[in-house]
């Protein structure tokens, strides 16, 4: 089991330290935090596995405001997360750069939470699956089965919003992942300490993208010791 906390644009240095010395992992989950790019280094030097939030898939160059593979390596940064749901509706985030940004991020050695999902417009129309199969299919072109790749199904319409996927649907959208590309799956999308054991007892959920609740140390703390047990 993975649980991941995204930060978003939450805690600066100083927080992040502070939620660091309160926190208490435990044993049988593997847990990565993903602070704001300014906090990235207290978070590494607190011992825990830390990924970005975003990556960029070139060396070095004039990209104004992107951090490189190698730039997030030197400080100890493990990973990234690429095509969160909000850099794909905010920030113009396409397939396409989700796929480079996750490929050259794993040719770099860093590992790969790559977001998926619906919008609810997308769900009532019916569109759920081919929205997935074309998300997948685009991140897996480039990057395959590779084994640091692991895949997030966050349904946009349940992310901050308070509603989650029933546990039965987030199982069905595991499953049609999974037969897409056979990677591990995390579910996110409002996971809090109350419903994360029995969403992470589903087939095919494999962890958890955390967001609002990985704000808090003892929350965070709650659902990663869900997911010990579930494991
Ligand atoms: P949430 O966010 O847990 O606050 O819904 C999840 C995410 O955006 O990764």
């Amino acid at each position: 089991m993975l649980i991941a906390g995204n930060w978003k644009m939450f805690k600066g240095p100083g927080e992040a330290e502070s939620f660091l010395s309160a926190f208490e992992p435990p044993e049988g989950v593997e847990v990565v935090l993903c602070p704001p790019y300014v906090s990235l280094a207290a978070a590494v030097a607190s011992g825990q596995t830390v990924y970005a939030q975003n990556v960029h898939w070139e060396a070095s160059g004039a990209y104004t405001g992107e951090i490189s593979p190698g730039m997030l390596a030197e400080i100890g940064v493990q990973g990234a997360l690429v095509g969160h749901s909000e850099r794909r509706q905010l920030f113009g985030e396409s397939d396409e750069t989700v796929a480079r940004r996750a490929r050259t991020a794993l040719e770099a050695g860093l590992g790969v939470i790559a977001c998926v999902g619906e919008t609810l417009e997308q769900r009532e129309s019916g569109d759920t699956e081919l929205v997935l199969k074309i998300q997948v299919e685009a991140i897996a072109f480039v990057a395959g089965d590779h084994e640091r790749l692991v895949i997030a199904y966050e349904p946009v319409w349940a992310i901050g919003t308070g509603k989650t996927a029933t546990p039965d649907l987030a199982a069905e959208a595991h499953g049609f992942i999974k037969s897409v590309l056979d990677r591990p799956v995390l579910y996110g999308g409002s996971v809090k300490p109350e419903n994360a054991a029995e969403l992470l007892s589903q087939p095919g959920v494999d962890g958890a993208l955390v967001g609002g609740a990985s704000l808090e140390p003892d929350s965070f703390a709650a659902i990663c010791r869900a997911a010990a047990s579930s494991s």
